[in-house]
């Protein structure tokens, strides 16, 4: 088995995915990439420079066979999965209010949020507990990136908060039931992140957030969410399964 531990990363081609798989090259990782569409992202490129080996695994991972190949592709290639950061998700494909919107965005959103990381988690899952009974010391770990939209209400897009507070429960779920195999499982929970998918609604947020909505007073970046997933992966927060990292200039705290 080759020494460099091997992470898994969903929806690795762009925004925080990609600042999460280069920061685990630079720590030393080797990677599987997925994303959604089939075309080969540069970020593959660039963590190679950076000493990855790097394995390219598409598909929706809304959807099962999908999954299978990811954790497939990352056996034959690597024999070994140390590390999985469930990041891959979608917000709606269009805002509606929660008295009009559709069933097919909350299948759509649901699908590609909750049941993709839950049941690719339980594949990766039962292949480390394999894993587990033959070192037993090689450190395990999940990660999941859930959101701020897991205890706040956006009812013009309320299927994404319902994903992301199942997501929520799934790190509890998964921390319970993997404790015992010394296989750790985190939420790491952003805030206001710069990327692809909050890009529509920018000047929104611009004036949102210079109006004092987050203690501090910038947007975050992807390698804000990547040092908390590097810390993880670092093992210095093991003995805290199940914890939530907030990565959010401080929007969860309450204040008065
Ligand atoms: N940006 C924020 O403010 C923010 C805040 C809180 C939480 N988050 C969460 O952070 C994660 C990453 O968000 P982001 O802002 O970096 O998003 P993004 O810039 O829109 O990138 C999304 C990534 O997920 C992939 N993806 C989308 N649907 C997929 C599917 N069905 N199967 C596999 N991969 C899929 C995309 O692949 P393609 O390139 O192939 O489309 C892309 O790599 C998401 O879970 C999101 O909910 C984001």
């Amino acid at each position: 088995m080759p020494d460099r531990p091997v992470a898994i990363v969903t929806g690795a081609s762009r925004g925080i995915g990609r600042g999460i798989a280069l920061e685990l090259a630079s720590s030393g990782f080797d990677l599987v990439i997925n994303r959604a569409q089939a075309k080969q992202p540069e970020v593959m490129g660039e963590a190679t420079a950076l000493g990855a080996q790097c394995a390219f695994a598409p598909g929706n991972i809304g959807e099962s066979q999908a999954r299978e190949k990811i954790v497939e592709i990352a056996r034959t290639t690597f024999g070994r999965c140390d590390l999985l950061v469930n990041n891959a998700g979608a917000a709606p494909l269009k805002r509606l209010d929660i008295l009009d919107a559709t069933e097919e965005s909350f299948d759509r959103v649901l699908g590609i949020n909750l049941k993709g990381p839950y049941f690719l988690t339980q594949l990766v899952a039962n292949w480390m507990i394999e894993q587990r009974k033959e070192e037993p010391e090689r450190p395990l770990r999940i990660v999941n990136i859930g959101s701020i939209s897991a205890y706040t209400s956006s009812p013009a897009r309320g299927e994404y908060c319902v994903s992301k507070a199942g997501m929520a429960m799934m790190t509890k779920l998964y921390a319970d039931r993997l404790a015992e195999y010394n296989i750790g499982v985190f939420e790491v929970s952003p805030g206001i992140i710069e990327t692809d998918m909050t890009s529509a609604v920018k000047g929104k947020y611009d004036k949102l957030i210079g109006d004092g909505l987050t203690p501090i007073k910038r947007w975050g970046r992807p390698d804000d969410v990547a040092q908390a997933v590097a810390a993880i992966a670092e093992g210095r927060l093991d003995f805290s399964t199940g914890t939530v990292l907030h990565v959010d200039g401080g929007f969860h705290l309450r204040r008065l």
